[in-house]
């Protein structure tokens, strides 16, 4: 069954007669059949026709063909189908229009200058960031900058960092990949353990203050200043993942780490949640001692991310778009986030939603006696419901206790979010 042409035009920020027109044009082609007073499905193929595709299909990408699940609760993706196209190609046109032709050339590795402008004056008023454009350093995304930062520590003779256990999975192999030895820093109700970090021990640590991947936790006043204290006595760098700061729903917002040390602290922020993580768009504000290494290694690979995109965020920035996308995403997601906490209370009082401040996601933390994050996982998967179980992100892989699983409620399209909710809570009702 297919959205209807309102509300799909809605979420996509559509003309309804250009969707009624794909429509048309689909039902044409025999793809959806539409009757009337029963909405537009998707046309049952012909099997033999299903299979041809399907033989072709496989043999040019094997992987494809696994169907993606119907609901899936991906903890890390924002609602892609709230892209603002429209704001983002107009933003592009206009900024293309004032944009000379002789800086589309080979450009700085650290961005253009236009948009570190933009960013710094976002980040200092948004954030409380000491924002220096010149130390800011555009990049494909979080996870570069994070790359980069490894293989400029590493090429200085640095090789040990310590990463928060839970943690982005992807992260702790991109480190290791750039030949750093990963130490984990366990993470309680206040936060990361910076009290343990002991100087000499590590050169480096990853650490998410505002709010951590994946439990949720707001790094404790105590424990920010264990960091700072850290990294000025054993002059060890502090990576700052500021990755969903903009999505706040309550609480005092969280000020960046960044501002108490800009000398130990290389502050790191992506478009990744609040536009689209296949923009490939991030940006770091790099300390001093380590912008020219940074910036050799940027301009060896590269050089730097896509003149078009930069000039697009650029304008996104400037002209205001950019923030009335978040405010709206925020009410967006605040409201997906009360409909969960309801939905819970009502149909699985006994599962637990914790680090609900902020972000695309929730940490639901299983009862004891009940099944295992696995095992509801995998009942689950066999509903077509996609689950991720906590233990994926520890860096033993096994489970902790209480077990639990990280349920992001940003990811369905708006249009799915009522059938998505129904289908989890009786998924819950019925494994609790
Ligand atoms: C904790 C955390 N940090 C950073 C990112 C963003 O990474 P990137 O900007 O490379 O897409 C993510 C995305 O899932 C994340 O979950």
């Amino acid at each position: 069954m297919l959205p209807s042409t309102r509300a799909l035009a809605s979420d996509l920020g559509l003309a309804r007669g250009t969707v009624v027109e794909a429509y048309a044009q689909l039902q044409a082609e025999g793809y959806l059949t539409a009757r009337r007073g029963s909405g537009t499905r998707v046309a049952k193929i012909p099997v033999s026709t299903r299979e041809a595709a399907g033989r072709l299909a496989a043999r040019a990408e094997p992987d494809r063909r696994a169907r993606p699940p119907r609901f899936s609760f991906h903890p890390g993706l924002p609602d892609l189908t709230a892209f603002p196209y429209s704001a983002w190609t107009g933003a592009l046109r206009r900024g293309l229009r004032g944009t000379p032709a002789s800086t589309l050339g080979y450009g700085d590795p650290r961005g253009r200058s236009d948009l570190r402008e933009a960013l710094a004056s976002y980040l200092a008023r948004v954030r409380g960031v000491v924002a220096d454009p010149e130390l800011i350093v555009v990049c494909g995304g979080f996870s570069h900058g994070l790359a980069l930062l490894s293989r400029a520590l590493q090429a200085r003779g640095d090789s040990r960092i310590a990463m928060e256990d839970p943690c982005v999975t992807m992260h702790r192999s991109m480190v290791a990949t750039a030949g750093m030895a990963v130490a984990p820093l366990p993470v309680d109700e206040l936060g990361a353990r910076t009290d343990l970090l002991a100087p000499r021990k590590v050169a480096a640590v990853l650490l998410a203050p505002a709010h951590q991947f994946p439990l949720g936790v707001v790094l404790h006043p105590d424990r920010r200043a264990s960091a700072i204290a850290w990294a000025r006595a054993a002059d060890g760098l502090i990576v700052e993942d500021d990755y969903d700061a903009e999505l706040r729903y309550d609480g005092q917002p969280v000020g960046a780490l960044q501002a108490l040390d800009p000398e130990h602290v290389a502050y790191g922020a992506t478009a990744s949640k609040t536009l689209a993580p296949g923009l490939r768009l991030g940006w770091f504000v790099v300390p001093p001692a380590l912008i020219d290494a940074v910036l050799e290694l940027r301009d060896a690979e590269d050089r730097h991310v896509p003149a078009t995109d930069q000039i697009a965020l650029a304008e996104l920035l400037r002209s205001g778009a950019y923030e009335r996308h978040v405010r709206r995403m925020r009410a967006r997601y605040r409201r997906r986030r009360e409909r969960l906490l309801v939905l819970l209370a009502e149909r699985a009082p006994e599962v637990r939603p914790l680090g609900i401040a902020a972000g695309l996601r929730v940490l639901l933390a299983l009862p004891p006696g009940g099944p295992s994050a696995d095992d509801l996982a995998r009942r689950a998967a066999a509903r077509s419901i996609e689950l991720f179980p906590l233990s994926q992100f520890h860096h033993d892989g096994e489970p902790s206790d209480p077990d639990g699983v990280v349920l992001g409620y940003g990811a369905l399209p708006e249009y799915d979010v009522e059938a998505g909710l129904a289908a989890l809570g009786d998924l819950l009702a019925e494994s609790m």
